[in-house]
């Protein structure tokens, strides 16, 4: 089993493991006090998961009560956090006790908020299940749900006791959800680690499955060394935004209907770095690199969206200042900076 220690605020473990989740409600009780946890998953993950969960959980002498809600974004929503909350005081689950997420970022996300502000907070446990949540969202505390408004705009940094992952699960995800998550496994590897580009690089989707577990490792471990660096994302952690801001811009674009986040956010890796070629501050061949790979996992270089469409939406991101953008640039495979520029700069280097 491989085993990564987060030293956050709060630390805790990441657990990899092919058919780890057979032995989670081992692994769950070396961590918890009390033997009543809540599970909180989609229908769709439900559908396959749930017994299994819930069956080790209880041979390891848990009391388990589950909370099943309609797969999808649209659920990472206050109605559904209400939901959550009133299931929780109905069963009784105290501070003592514990949430269990077992699902993609959106259960991770919406969970971990319950767990944050439910009785002013109480412990969970991360079950990761697409490959996003299992080398991003499930690790380094940010929990949120959405408003009409806008994405994650409501949320609180929490750490779960503990993120069990199991990349056999990985198994039952349509090729669409693994490039999404594939999307952010390039990120990292683009702004850190040119040993985990090449091993990205020398699969595509069809065979990504073959080093999947090395693959989460190095991903998991830069987002723990950036974490561990930066909790409350006010430096370093912004280095993952790479591709983010032209990324969210696209999904805002186009009403977050035509573009999945993974497929925006590679569409943004590829157009922040070909003018970061034009200005000389990248190489052309890691652009050239960066394409062959994000083609590779079906992913889209561009959108049909003008700049002059996407660039005020990048202003709206909410990790930008009022006056200012931190854009983050990566000047080869591997190594990557934030570019302070204000607003006008940010338009003309775009738009170069
Ligand atoms: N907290 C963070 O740091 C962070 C980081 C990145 C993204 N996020 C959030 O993560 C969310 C996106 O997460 P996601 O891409 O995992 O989406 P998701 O949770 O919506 O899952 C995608 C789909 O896959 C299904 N699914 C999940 N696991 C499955 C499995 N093993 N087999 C079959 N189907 C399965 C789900 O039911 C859903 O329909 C967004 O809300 C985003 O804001 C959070």
């Amino acid at each position: 089993m491989k085993k990564i220690a987060v030293k956050a605020s709060k630390p805790y473990e990441v657990l990899i493991e092919q058919g780890l989740l057979s032995e989670c409600g081992r692994l769950v009780s070396e961590v918890t006090k009390t033997k009543f946890t809540a599970v909180i998953t989609d229908d769709n993950v439900d559908a396959i998961y749930s017994e299994r969960v819930i069956s080790s959980l209880e041979a390891a002498g848990f009391r388990v009560v589950k909370f099943v809600f309609p797969h999808g974004e649209k659920s990472k929503c206050s109605d559904t956090l209400n939901s959550i909350y009133g299931f929780l005081a109905e069963n009784g689950i105290t501070r003592a006790d514990s949430l269990i997420a077992l699902g993609g970022g959106v259960v991770g996300d919406i969970t971990g908020y319950a767990a944050a502000t439910f009785l002013r907070g109480l412990s969970f446990i991360q079950i990761p299940t697409t490959l996003l949540a299992q080398i991003d969202s499930s690790v380094g505390g940010k929990t949120a749900i959405d408003l009409p408004c806008g994405k994650n705009l409501v949320g609180a940094f929490k750490q779960p006791e503990l993120v069990i992952c199991d990349p056999l699960t990985l198994k039952t995800l349509s090729p669409e959800i693994v490039s999404d998550g594939m999307a952010e496994a390039i990120k990292y590897g683009m702004i850190r680690s040119s040993e985990l580009f090449e091993l990205i690089a020398s699969h595509s989707i069809e065979d990504y499955f073959d080093d999947i577990d090395d693959i989460i490792c190095s991903c998991v471990s830069i987002k723990r060394d950036v974490v561990e660096n930066d909790e409350f994302d006010r430096g370093e952690r912004m280095l993952l935004n790479f591709g983010h801001t032209l990324g969210h811009a696209v999904e805002s674009y186009y009403n977050y209907e035509t573009y999945t986040h993974g497929n925006a956010v590679a569409a943004g890796m590829h157009m922040i770095t070909e003018q970061a070629v034009k200005s000389g501050e990248c190489d052309r061949e890691s652009l050239e690199k960066l394409d062959a790979v994000i083609t590779s996992y079906r992913l889209p270089l561009t959108v049909d969206a003008p700049y002059s469409g996407l660039i005020p939406l990048c202003s709206k991101d909410k990790k930008c200042e009022s006056t200012s953008i931190n854009a983050i640039i990566c000047s080869s495979i591997g190594t990557s900076f934030i570019k302070k520029m204000p607003f006008e700069d940010f338009r003309a280097f775009m738009e170069a």
